[in-house]
């Protein structure tokens, strides 16, 4: 038996899909007795049998005892009409994402159950004010977002409409930790906390491919092993399919009256609309083969008999760092003010792109290759390399054969500005800026959201601490020169927080 008394002894789930039999399972193990609802009445007793299924085969695992998977089966109970949850003292919803049918729903158990009984909506997308909006009491509503799948994906984030009573809060907040998870509290907006901070990944990595400047795999590969995401943007939207997240992107980018910032791409509509969906349709970015994806093989590391010395501009990013590795690597490296003739001259800018910077410092460039420098070449298993249009295939093929002289993985991309790393990092950590702007959460609440709903090597705000919230303002800063895009445009707080170096965790000013 469940060591505490549950908040709500006796609950309701309404919709028995994927996530309402999630939901029912993880209420019934915290102690609750679980009436299961759905429209559909075969969809009751196949969620039944689906969640005793999923407990069997925890007891299998070792991961629950016999005699608390029996009391759980007992606890789960089926309804057939909406008049049986009267003595229900929370309802959580979890049936089709329409606003006038979750509405109407909520309007019809307004008549059933108790005074005191809560009203929880899962959806993902939909605003909880305007669920509510038509009610008698709507301070009783509240948004529940679980992620799917609801027992392993251990957070919920609580949502309260414009109405909603804090207590209703407070009080599914304690549930969601009896049941396990962890809760998060966010505003009542689009996208509310991991679906609007997950924004900047993807969509920042398609208008890369969208500019020519490297390919889906070599995008993946640049994300997963210089900043250590598990999961490259293209690897992700395969998994989730574009019939899920490009109307999210939309969505998102409507609610939020066309904010430059969350526009989706053009890629990703025309993928959708040719059925190109990801892994479930057996091809997305990448095609698969019996589920495994097929990735084509990395250029190989081009054979130069004999390299040329490499001059540094004085302007480079962490400077000295790269001095340490050129020495590492056993390259001649010239020191003059100027690089000699036959110098490959290298530029390691934040924010700009290697034409511009070769430009602006009356570099060669035909001579000029630039390195994403902005993370601790100790701290990545890559290097990215950039060209110019008019760099010489020799510099390149040279400055490619350098770096991976000690076995690191190198991938040489099109110039743009940022690199890769460099734009996404930024675009994810200024959004998260934009996030805690706008009280939506608390910082600490967004990083435990975005790691535990999202799973990111970290957390956006200890992202940006770890690369140096000067370095990430810098490269938003440049980044908006380079495109005049206001997509770049830096969130106020992470302008300020960069400005004065403070840490981005660091506690809320004073009122
Ligand atoms: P689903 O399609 O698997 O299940 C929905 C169930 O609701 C079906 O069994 C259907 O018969 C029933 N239903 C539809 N209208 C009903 C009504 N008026 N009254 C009673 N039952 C009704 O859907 P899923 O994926 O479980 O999603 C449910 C909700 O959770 C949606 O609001 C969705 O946006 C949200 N959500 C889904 C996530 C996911 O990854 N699938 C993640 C987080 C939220």
């Amino acid at each position: 038996m469940p060591a505490m008394k549950p908040v709500y002894a006796h609950i309701a789930v309404v919709g028995t899909g994927a996530m309402g039999r999630g939901i029912a399972q993880i209420a019934a193990q915290a102690g609750s007795t679980v009436t299961l609802y759905d429209s559909q009445a075969t969809a009751v007793a196949a969620a039944k049998q689906s969640i005793a299924e999923q407990w069997d085969r925890l007891v299998e695992k070792g991961r629950m005892e016999a005699a608390a998977v029996a009391a759980c089966k007992g606890r789960l109970q089926t309804a057939a009409s909406l008049q049986d949850l009267a003595d229900c003292d929370l309802v959580v919803e979890a049936i089709v994402e329409k606003l006038e049918v979750k509405a109407a729903l909520f309007a019809e158990l307004e008549g059933i159950v108790g005074a005191n009984a809560v009203l929880a909506s899962n959806t993902s997308s939909l605003s909880i004010t305007a669920i509510a909006a038509k009610l008698r009491r709507p301070q009783r509503v509240a948004g529940y977002h679980f992620f799917n799948p609801v027992p392993l994906m251990k957070v919920v984030e609580v949502i309260a409409g414009l109405k909603t009573e804090p207590a209703v809060c407070a009080a599914l907040s304690e549930y969601a930790r009896q049941m396990g998870h962890t809760p998060v509290t966010a505003q009542d907006t689009p996208g509310f906390i991991v679906n609007h901070a997950g924004r900047g990944y993807g969509t920042e990595a398609l208008r890369i491919v969208s500019e020519g400047v490297a390919d889906f795999a070599t995008i993946d590969r640049i994300l997963k092993d210089q900043a250590g995401f598990k999961l490259g943007p293209f690897e992700l939207m395969d998994l989730t399919a574009l019939d899920v997240s490009h109307p999210v992107m939309e969505s998102i980018y409507h609610q939020y009256y066309e904010e430059a910032r969350y526009r989706p791409s053009v890629i990703t509509a025309q993928r959708l609309a040719g059925g190109v969906l990801g892994r479930k349709t057996g091809e997305g970015f990448y095609r698969y083969d019996k589920n495994v994806a097929q990735v084509a093989p990395e250029p190989p590391v081009p054979q130069v008999a004999e390299l040329p010395p490499v001059w540094v501009s004085p302007r480079a990013s962490r400077r000295a760092e790269l001095y340490q590795l050129l020495k590492d690597l056993g390259a001649k490296i010239e020191t003059g003010q100027s690089p000699s003739a036959a110098a490959l001259t290298l530029v390691a800018p934040l924010g700009f792109d290697v034409t511009t910077v070769a430009v602006v410092e009356r570099l060669d460039p035909a001579r000029t290759v630039g390195i994403d420098l902005l993370i601790d070449d100790a701290a990545t298993k890559r290097r990215v390399l950039a060209t110019n249009p008019a760099t010489r295939a020799d510099m390149r093929d040279a400055a490619h054969a350098l770096f991976a002289r000690d076995g690191k993985a190198v991938s040489v991309i099109r110039d743009s500005g940022g690199f890769v790393t460099q734009r996404v990092v930024a675009t994810i950590v200024n959004i998260a800026a934009d996030i805690c702007q706008q009280r939506i959460c608390t910082p600490q609440d967004l990083e435990t959201a975005v790691t535990l709903g999202l799973g990111y090597p970290l957390g956006p705000l200890a992202m940006g601490n770890l690369y140096g919230p000067t370095n990430v303002l810098e490269v938003l800063f440049n980044l908006q020169t380079v495109y005049g895009d206001p997509r770049y445009r830096p969130s106020p707080w992470l302008r300020r927080r960069g400005a004065i170096g403070l840490s981005l965790l660091h506690e809320e000013e004073s009122a």
